[in-house]
């Protein structure tokens, strides 16, 4: 290596190392991640000391029936489910972090609740949460939901039910509750077909409690009821 070739590489280097330090200093999320990571607010569901459950309030967004067998009442669900509640410990002053008040995290480096159906099963779209420096946390991921409807009405009035139980899998109600958002599920976004028309959309909370346990259990039940457009009109029953 000629000498000049390496006064180049020290120069280079040194240019390297300087637009790096540049670069982190620039960077707006950078420190506010850092602190938050350095929280551990990752493994332990976020409820202090006072003996009182979180609540992780859900909402539940009905984009599209993609598939539903009239036979099995096999179903297939387009959602976006919105869960929110408070994590304490991912709260910060914005104006420590350039004025900072809503941060995206990979879901997997917070805690979130897990919350799953009772019956049937999900596909998760992978998204981030959003953290607000209040410490509240919005996550809601598209999900496809897989389930049962309730067909045994079909042939004598057109309509299909499905309803959906949802919970947590481990943790009981003094712990972490669920809530519902409002009564309804949100069917704003849902894409209106030919076949069927939205007859009723509820999401209700129930707490049950079980023979082996005092502890309350709360779960969300929602709702949506179908009529066919055409049942009766056409025959539509018997084509399908
Ligand atoms: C949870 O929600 C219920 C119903 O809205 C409310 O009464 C309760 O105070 C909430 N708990 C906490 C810890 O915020
Ligand atoms: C089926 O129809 C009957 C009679 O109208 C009603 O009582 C029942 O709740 C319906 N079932 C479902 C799943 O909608
Ligand atoms: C549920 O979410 C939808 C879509 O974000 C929103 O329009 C609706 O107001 C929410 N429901 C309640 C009760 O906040």
């Amino acid at each position: 290596m000629g000498a000049s070739t390496a006064v180049l590489v020290i120069v280079m280097a040194s240019y390297l190392a300087t637009a790096e330090d540049v670069n982190v200093q620039c960077q707006r999320y950078d420190p506010l991640y850092k602190e938050l990571m350095s929280r551990e607010a990752k493994n332990t569901i976020p409820v202090d000391g006072k003996d009182e459950a979180l609540n992780v309030t859900i909402n539940l967004t009905l984009l599209k029936i993609t598939s539903l067998n009239l036979r099995t009442g096999d179903a297939v669900l387009d959602t976006w489910v919105h869960y929110e509640w408070e994590d304490s410990r991912l709260a910060w002053d914005p104006s420590d972090y350039k004025g900072i008040t809503v941060m995206n995290l990979p879901h997997s480096n917070i805690w979130t609740p897990d919350i799953v159906p009772y019956r049937g099963h999900t596909v998760v779209t992978d998204v981030p949460a959003v953290v607000f420096n209040s410490g509240l946390v919005y996550y809601i991921p598209p999900t496809i939901i897989k389930t049962r409807c309730d067909v045994s009405n079909y042939t004598t009035d057109g309509t299909v039910t499905c309803s959906l139980k949802i919970g947590s899998w481990t943790y009981n109600g003094n712990i972490l509750d669920v809530q519902n958002k409002g009564p309804e599920i949100d069917v704003s976004e849902y894409y209106h077909d030919n076949q069927w028309d939205i007859t009723e959309h509820s999401m209700q909370r129930r707490v049950h409690h079980y023979d082996c346990c005092p502890e309350p259990y709360p779960a969300i039940t929602a709702s949506v009821t179908l009529k066919a457009k055409r049942h009766g009109l056409l025959g539509w029953s018997l084509f399908h």
